[in-house]
C-alpha cells in the first residue's frame, strides 16, 4: 500500500530539520516506507561498517533490529545516539541465545574437556552479551557475507567451534564452505539435559551448532524448491544462508542479503529467479527488476514481523521527536559489554575479504 502522503510529509520536514545531526540506516528487509528515508541501506555487516562510518552524525537512526542497533551503538563513539524506532523490534534468533545457557553450555563443555580448544563465534544476529561472551572467550561476530572466513579464522586459533545462535547458517558454512561433513557437526540444545550431547560426542565433532534457527528463512523447505521448479521450469532457485541445509542444497545460488541484491543486478533480462529471503525484500527486488522474473520461493512464508515493527509512523515520531531535542528509544550498551563485544566485532572487521 502507498504511503500516507501525510506521514510522508512529516517524515520528510523532521529529516530536513535534523541534517546532518541523523545518519538514517536502513535493514534490506525494512519496508518500503521506512527504506524511503535511509540514508544508506544494506545487510547487518554493511550497515555494522556503514555506521562507524560517521562520527559526525549526532543521533544513528536505526531502522533494523534490536541486536543490529546495539551494533551500531558499540561501534559509534559515546558522543553519538542510537536509536531504534519501535523497541519491540527484535529478533527471535537472537532471543534464542541467552547469556545464562551460553554460560552453561560452555561449563558442560569444559566437563567434557573441550572449552579450551573451542572457539565460540556468533552470528551478528546476537544480543550484545552474546558478542561479549564470545570476545571475552578469544572468539569472533560474523554475518552472513563472511561466515567463511570466520570459521577459517577460527580453525587457525582452535580445533572446533561453537556457532551461535543460527545452526543453519553454521551448517552451510561448514559443509558447504569449508567442506566439512554433516556428521562432523553437532548440535547443542539449550532446551535439552545436558544439552543433548554426549562427552564423546563433544569430542569428536568440529562444529557444534546453537539450536536457534530464523524464523523466516527456517519456514522455506524442499517442497518450496520443488513447487517453484515445478511452476518455473528454468527458474534460477537463490537463497539466503539461514535456510535449512537441504534447501540451501537443493538451490542454485545461495549468498548473504548484499549477495542476492548482486545476483540480481547482474542476471540476464528475461532470465526467472526464485528467492528465499524476508519479503519486503523479495517485493522490493521484484519491482526494481520488471525485465526479469522475480518471484517469492514460498508464498506461505511471510515478512519478519519483527523488522515490520519499524514502519512510517514508528519512524515519524522517532524524528520528530529528535528534531525537537528529545531523545527517544536510546539503544545503549554497558561499558563491560560494549568492550568484550567491540573485541569481538573488531576482530570480525580484520578478517580478510
Ligand atoms: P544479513 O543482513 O546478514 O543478510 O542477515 C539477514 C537477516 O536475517 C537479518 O536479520
Ligand atoms: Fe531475526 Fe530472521 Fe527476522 Fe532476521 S529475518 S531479524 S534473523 S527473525
Amino acid at each position: 500500500a502507498a504511503s500516507d502522503p501525510d506521514l510522508v510529509e512529516r517524515a520528510r520536514r523532521a529529516r530536513e530539520a535534523l541534517g546532518d545531526r541523523a545518519f538514517v540506516l536502513g535493514h534490506h528487509y525494512q519496508r518500503d516506507e521506512v527504506i524511503q528515508f535511509a540514508d544508506v541501506t544494506g545487510d547487518s555487516f554493511k550497515l555494522a561498517k556503514d555506521a562507524a562510518a560517521r562520527p559526525e552524525a549526532e543521533f544513528i537512526v536505526f531502522c533494523g533490529v534490536h541486536f543490529m542497533a546495539e551494533s551500531a551503538d558499540i561501534l559509534t563513539g559515546d558522543h553519538q545516539q542510537v536509536v531504534l524506532p519501535d523497541l519491540a523490534a527484535g529478533c527471535s534468533m537472537a532471543d534464542m541465545a541467552r547469556p545464562l545457557q551460553v554460560d552453561d553450555a560452555w561449563t558442560r563443555l569444559g566437563d567434557a574437556g573441550v572449552a579450551e580448544s573451542t572457539v565460540p563465534i556468533t552470528y551478528m544476529n546476537s544480543s550484545a552479551d552474546i558478542k561479549a561472551f564470545c570476545g571475552r572467550h578469544g572468539g569472533a561476530v560474523c554475518t552472513s557475507s563472511n561466515a567463511r572466513q570466520a570459521l577459517d579464522w577460527a580453525f587457525e586459533h582452535g580445533e572446533k567451534v561453537l556457532f551461535l545462535p543460527d545452526q543453519h547458517l553454521g551448517r552451510n558454512t561448514a559443509v558447504l564452505q569449508l567442506g566439512l561433513s554433516l556428521d562432523d557437526c553437532l548440535v547443542v540444545d539449550p532446551h535439552k539435559p545436558d544439552f543433548g550431547v554426549t562427552d564423546d560426542e563433544l569430542r569428536a565433532a568440529r562444529v557444534l551448532l546453537w539450536k536457534g534457527h530464523c524464523s523466516v528463512h527456517g519456514r522455506f523447505s524442499l517442497e518450496s524448491v520443488a513447487d517453484v521448479r515445478e511452476r518455473i521450469p528454468d527458474v534460477n532457485v537463490l537463497v539466503h544462508p539461514e535456510c535449512k541445509n537441504e534447501v540451501v542444497t537443493s538451490a542454485d545460488h545461495v549468498g548473504s542479503t548484499e549477495y542476492i541484491i548482486k545476483t540480481l543486478a547482474e542476471a540476464p533480462a528475461g532470465s526467472a529467479w526464485a528467492i528465499g529471503t524476508e519479503l519486503n525484500l523479495v517485493k522490493r527486488l521484484a519491482n526494481e527488476h520488471p525485465d526479469k522474473t522475480v518471484v517469492f520461493l514460498d508464498k506461505t512464508v511471510c515478512f519478519c514481523s519483527t523488522m515490520n515493527r519499524i514502519d512510517l509512523p514508528h519512524l515519524v515520531w522517532a524524528l520528530e521527536n529528535l528534531a525537537e531535542g528529545r531523545v527517544v528509544n536510546r539503544i545503549e550498551v554497558d561499558d563491560d559489554t560494549e568492550h568484550w563485544a567491540r573485541v569481538a566485532l573488531d576482530r570480525m572487521l580484520a578478517l580478510p575479504g
